[in-house]
């Protein structure tokens, strides 16, 4: 059948193709991309800024998709979510800013090894500057945590535990709320890249008790360029900033700086209003479609893909064998073929997927393999797209001469 929600994205008329690849930026509905025009046309100035009314409706637009996303992941208050250009940004601004003056000598900072390099570089260079000690948790097989792990590795020494909530190869959910609890009781605090968690699942920020979460607004939908950093209130307010510079002061003389509040603190320069408003716009059309809803496309396009591929023994899927634990992601090898090829014999039939290690290399080591494949869902794909894709996967090989 075909996705009733495909006709929303100008992109697949104006260049048909089978996307598979939304886990590195998903499409852009109409409503989105006429919401960036629309704040062009007529409320464009410079936000936070001007007196005149033309400013002021920029400011509005802008703060008021912070009350949004605030909604959205019901955190307690807009002034916990400051807007940064994506997940990554937010994550460095965590490491520069909370990393630099909060870990010392000897301290830990517990990671996993699956994490994007988003969520890995930024401790390691904490830890380089502050003589701070990494711990890798290590997940099973399957790429589950087990509850061991969490014990073992996340202790008193621990001051940060930065964690991926939905991997971005394995499509495994991390147990984040037990990692939580157990990093609270240890006085650490958690950071989660929620980067391919937000698109896709219901996020519940006050529940979670997450002490910062970042992620980014492209992959849901939304303009490039525009990221979140949800922060719990009193860690932010004892930061100091991260970028300094335009908006972010009380006052300013030659030799005294007071900065402004959260979040404008952390909001140097001017901001990408536009990107926000856009954001706003992806919220709405994500809500109206309902998580349960993207839930049952993945899952069924999952399991739709799982059978096909099946078939053939020289193709590995990476990750859990259940196709429900994938949060529609499949990355997986064919014997004998790079990814690479992989990736460019499908492109030859319409077919965007990914090829390499995916920034997260340390994963790929551990698993074994040099890069994978990497097909990714999301609510606008449909049966045919995972037909075409099984079909032509299943050719790679032959395609490339060999016998099978
Ligand atoms: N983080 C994005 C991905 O996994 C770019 O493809």
């Amino acid at each position: 059948m075909i996705s009733r929600y495909k006709k929303d994205f100008p992109v697949f008329e104006n260049h048909p193709c089978v996307y598979l690849d939304s886990a590195a930026t998903s499409q852009r509905p109409a409503s989105v991309i006429e919401a960036e025009k629309h704040f062009y046309e007529t409320m464009n100035a410079n936000p936070l800024r001007g007196l005149y009314d033309l400013s002021v409706k920029a400011t509005e637009a802008y703060e008021n998709a912070r009350r949004d996303v605030a909604e959205f992941i019901n955190a307690e208050e807009p002034e916990r979510i400051i807007f940064t250009r994506n997940a990554s940004e937010s994550l460095n601004l965590v490491a520069y800013s909370y990393g630099l003056s909060n870990i010392k000598s000897g301290d830990e900072i517990v990671t996993t090894v699956m994490e994007h390099h988003s969520n890995m570089l930024p401790w390691q260079m904490v830890a380089e500057r502050t003589g701070a000690r990494i711990v890798y948790i290590e997940p099973d097989k399957e790429g589950f945590i087990p509850d061991e792990e969490i014990r073992s590795k996340i202790t008193e020494k621990a001051r940060l535990v930065a964690i991926g909530h939905v991997s971005n190869v394995l499509g495994v959910k991390n147990p984040v709320e037990k990692i939580i609890e157990r990093a609270h009781k240890c006085g650490a605090v958690v950071v989660v890249d929620g980067a391919q968690a937000v698109p896709h699942i219901q996020v519940d920020i006050k529940q979670l008790d997450a002490d910062f979460y970042a992620f980014s607004g492209h992959k849901m939908l939304a303009p490039m360029g525009i990221g979140v950093l949800y922060g719990k209130r009193e860690l932010l307010e004892k930061m100091p900033p991260f970028l300094v510079g335009g908006e972010m002061i009380e006052s300013v003389s030659l030799d005294r700086v007071t900065y402004a509040e959260i979040p404008h603190k952390f909001e140097a320069g001017t901001v990408n209003a536009a990107g926000a408003y856009g954001l706003s716009a992806a919220i709405k059309y994500l809500k109206e479609i309902g998580f349960d809803e993207i839930r049952r496309i993945e899952d069924s396009l999952t399991e739709q893909i799982f059978d096909g591929l099946h078939k053939c023994e020289y193709i590995h899927i990476q990750g859990p064998e259940d196709p429900k634990k994938h949060n529609g992601i499949i990355s997986f090898t064919i014997d004998g073929v790079h990814p690479h090829d992989i990736s460019s014999i499908l492109d030859g039939d319409g077919i965007n997927i990914r090829a390499g290690h995916h920034c997260a290399e340390p994963l790929m080591r551990f698993l074994g393999v040099g890069s994978t494949a990497r097909a990714s869902l999301y609510l606008y794909n449909d049966e045919e797209d995972a037909a075409a894709f099984v079909e032509k996967t299943l050719n790679v090989r032959r395609w490339l001469g060999f016998e099978s």
